[in-house]
């Protein structure tokens, strides 16, 4: 998918959940994908770990690859990874849609901002994360011109974690700016009790793990956390 029709795409669905796969069962990978997609999924969110910038490993573009031939769904790929700027073209070519970088891996904002338009240049939407203790002054050179900015309410690294309200003031502050037009995302702790408080801050890409995935349900579970956001 190209760059308008992914924008497209993710405009029609917000406010929207992004399941992330994190916790799925990986030898059923294509019928976990297509359970999330018939419970009324309209993007996946895919978390990649690499055991340096976070303490955990996921996998790598092999999945995502495997994800981009079980679903014509966007493939929203969340980069936890040191030098991502290595690896960008990778995960492209595997069927990325929306790439995500984090800002914490940047020496400096000029570097952020040359991974920003590497991935509009890939023709994929670009995403800028900061983690809970990364002030918004620190993305000021990308924030009007990336296409998703990504508040997390955790420490990157695992599902299941508590939701950290921090994320909320930060949503608020984009979302009040007219000149940012980015999708405003959430990644952590969002399940039951957190998810309206995200969409009344802004958000309208809810990332959820934990949530939807510990469940045997997910029709149910998705259904329930669609009434609380629509
Ligand atoms: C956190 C990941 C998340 C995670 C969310 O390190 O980036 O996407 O899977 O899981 P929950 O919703 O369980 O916090
Ligand atoms: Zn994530």
């Amino acid at each position: 998918m190209q760059r308008e029709q992914i924008r497209a795409k993710l405009a029609a669905a917000a406010p929207a959940i992004a399941p992330s796969i994190l916790l799925c069962d990986y030898t059923q990978l294509a019928q976990e994908i297509s359970s999330l997609e018939q419970a009324g999924a309209r993007l996946l969110h895919l978390d990649v770990m690499d055991g340096h910038f976070v303490p955990n490993f996921t996998f790598g573009m092999t999945i995502v690859e495997a994800a981009r031939r079980s679903t014509d769904l966007p493939l929203d790929v969340h980069l936890m990874m040191d030098n991502p700027g290595r690896y960008l073209r990778q995960f492209r070519e595997a069927g990325a849609d929306v790439i995500t970088v984090h800002e914490e891996v940047c020496h400096d904002q000029s570097e952020l901002a040359d991974l920003v338009a590497e991935i509009r240049d890939l023709g994929a939407l670009s995403g800028v994360a900061i983690n809970p203790p990364t002030p918004l002054e620190s993305i000021d050179k990308v924030v009007t011109d990336c296409d998703l900015i990504l508040c997390m309410s955790v420490m990157p690294g695992f599902g299941g974690q508590e939701f950290n309200p921090v994320a909320l003031e930060k949503l608020a502050a984009l979302r009040d700016r007219d000149d940012v037009t980015a999708f405003l995302e959430v990644d952590g702790g969002v399940n039951h009790d957190t998810i309206a408080d995200c969409t009344q801050a802004g958000a309208n890409m809810l990332v959820v793990g934990s949530a939807i995935s510990s469940g045997a349900d997910y029709n149910e579970r998705f259904a329930e956390l669609e009434r609380l956001i629509k």
